[in-house]
Order: C-alpha cells, then structure tokens, then sequence
C-alpha cells in the first residue's frame, strides 16, 4: 500500500443516507457515528420534500438533498452527486423506491438496506411499514426481526448480511411488534454497518 492508500484508508468514511419517512433510524446512525471516527453522514437524500428525516437532518446539521422521480430514474443527476460527495458507502433507512442501475452498479456491495422482517418472507414491492407487521400477524407466525441486505436492482433479494430475532406473541398488533423490531434496527443497524465499511 502506497502513502497516499494509507492516508485514505485512515480517513472516515463518507456515508449517505436515503431515506422517505420518519427517519428515526437515519437519526440513530448519525448519532451513533458522530461519536466515532470510522466514518461521518456526509449527506441525506430523499424523495419526499415534506419527509420529518429533513428536519431531523436540519437539527444534526446534515445537508439535505431532495429529488424527484425523474431526477433519479432518468438522468444521472443523483448518481453525480453521490460521486461529487465522494460517498464510500450507502445506507438504506426507510428508504421506499428501487435504487437504479446506474447507482447499484458505481455502489456494487456498497450499498444495505435494513428490512423490518426475516427476509426471504414479508419482501418485496408494497411491504414496507405497518403492511409487513399486519402480514406477519395474520399469518400466526411466532417470530419477526430484522434483516439487512445488500442492496440490488430488485426489492428486498440482495445478499443477506445479518438477521435478528424478536418474538410475536398472540397479543401483538401492528404497533406493538414496530416498535419491538424498532427497538432492534437501533441496536444493530448502525454496528453492522461499521463492520462493512
Ligand atoms: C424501518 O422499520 C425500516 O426497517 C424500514 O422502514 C422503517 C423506517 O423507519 N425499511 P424510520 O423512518 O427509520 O423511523
């Protein structure tokens, strides 16, 4: 390794952050990582321009990017940011629109997403939020939990990194079991992705 490898390899790490909703997860990372030199939320992107992880990333003084469908499926526009930001790797928060070609392929394994079930079960397009609890719930099953997976250019099939387990009891409702898996996205999430980057 030359001086100037070394010199990268010591430096944190820029992460960007998508995100469409509430962002609590986004906020978590970003706390987690300010505290540690591993790596540093240099943005935090999103489709929605009333999303409430803007205003979470107004308050930690994150930069926020804001793009429309057509600025992210048919122009290169959000890839050149990514490139212009110099992000190493990208993180998946309640993020709910597939990631195109154009950035899976410049992000090949540099890009995760964390799913709020045991994936290959309660995947793919339309399960995300409340849908895959109440789907888990209706079909009896005693166990949910998290998974986080690289991300590809279909919904919730890239290669699974890591899973954890909560119990579903008979008196959970859609609510109850969000927050258990809550609870267990803020504790992994953010570790797992320090041991990928
Ligand atoms: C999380 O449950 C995550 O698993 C899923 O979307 C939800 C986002 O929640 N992908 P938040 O916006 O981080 O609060």
């Amino acid at each position: 390794m030359n001086n100037f490898e070394k010199k990268k390899k010591n430096q944190p790490k820029r992460m960007a952050i998508f995100a469409s909703g509430s962002g609590s997860n986004a906020e978590n990372i970003a706390r987690y990582f300010k505290e540690r030199s591993s790596a540093i939320i240099s943005l935090i992107l999103t489709n929605k321009s009333d999303a409430f992880v803007i205003q979470r990333a107004n308050s930690l003084k994150i930069p926020v990017i804001i793009f429309n469908r057509d600025d992210f499926y048919n122009t290169s526009k959000v890839l050149h940011i990514l490139i212009e930001n110099k992000i190493d790797f990208i993180v998946l928060a309640g993020f709910l629109w597939l990631i195109p070609g154009n950035i899976t392929r410049t992000f090949n394994n540099k890009i995760v997403n964390i799913h709020p079930a045991l994936l290959p079960e309660f995947g793919g397009k339309g399960m995300f939020g409340d849908h895959v609890h109440k789907k888990v719930i209706e079909a009896g099953k005693t166990e949910s939990g998290i998974t986080i997976h690289y991300v590809n250019e279909k919904y919730d099939e890239g290669n699974i990194i890591f899973q954890a387990k909560c119990e579903v009891t008979k008196s959970d409702t859609p609510e109850s079991l969000a927050n258990k898996v809550h609870q267990l996205e803020y504790e992994n999430y953010p570790k797992i992705i320090e041991t990928l980057l």
